[in-house]
């Protein structure tokens, strides 16, 4: 499963790049608007930084407007994917831009039917938000196992992105369920590495070694 970060502060996503380990990276316009940045300068800085898919989304909700943006969106650099809501004109838009060849992200999927639309639609990524659907009180994670199920049924190369990820847990049954990507916040993938028995067996492998006094240089 790819790792993707979802934040639009280019400060994290110099931190996580150095550990060679994120494949691309997802904004949306809240993490945009919490940078405080302009728009097009931020997709820009974080396209210099990598050469994996960087995920930036139109702001107009009607068809002609959102085809426009995502042209522009494109043009800022070749690793920008347009990223569309899931709606009647963001569908439309999405089979437009994948017909002159850019890549789309669509976004705020909450239904495999959606999914499957979207995936008609020619969309690269389909975008379902596991955290939100939780937070509605059903399992989030029964999405990204159903809409595996058809895109494998039917052969859609669609890549399923998992989503509004949480916690470590998420990230995990999202890998189990068959999501192609995890797009995660750059303090749970931090925490993806975490653990204290790790910790704890190093401090004591580390006290052991000491006391042989040899070195290993
Ligand atoms: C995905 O592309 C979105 O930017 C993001 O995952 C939304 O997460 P949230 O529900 O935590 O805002």
């Amino acid at each position: 499963m790819k790792i993707f970060i979802d934040t639009a502060e280019t400060t994290e996503l110099k931190e996580a790049f150095a550990t060679g380990l994120v494949d691309g990276v997802t904004t949306n316009p809240s993490l945009i608007a919490k940078s405080g940045r302009d728009f097009k300068e931020v997709i820009r800085d974080i396209c210099e930084m990598t050469d994996g898919p960087v995920s930036a989304e139109v702001a107009s909700t009607d068809y002609d407007t959102m085809l426009k943006e995502g042209r522009v969106l494109a043009d800022i650099a070749g690793n920008v994917v347009v990223k569309l809501p899931l709606t009647w004109d963001g569908l439309k838009t999405c089979k437009e831009l994948t017909g002159d060849g850019i890549d789309t992200n669509v976004t705020l999927c909450f239904s495999a039917t959606q999914a499957w639309l979207a995936a008609k639609a020619g969309a690269t990524y389909i975008s379902p938000f596991l955290g939100r659907v939780d937070d509605t009180g059903w399992p989030g994670m029964d999405l990204i196992a159903e809409i595996r199920a058809i895109y494998d049924q039917f052969d859609y190369e669609t890549e399923i992105l998992a989503a509004s990820i949480r916690s470590p847990l998420h990230v995990k049954e999202a890998a189990l369920a068959g999501a192609d990507v995890s797009t995660i916040p750059f303090k749970v993938f931090q925490s993806l590495l975490g653990h204290p028995l790790t910790e704890k067996g190093l401090d004591a492998f580390t006290k052991d070694w000491a006391g042989t006094g040899q070195s290993i240089l």
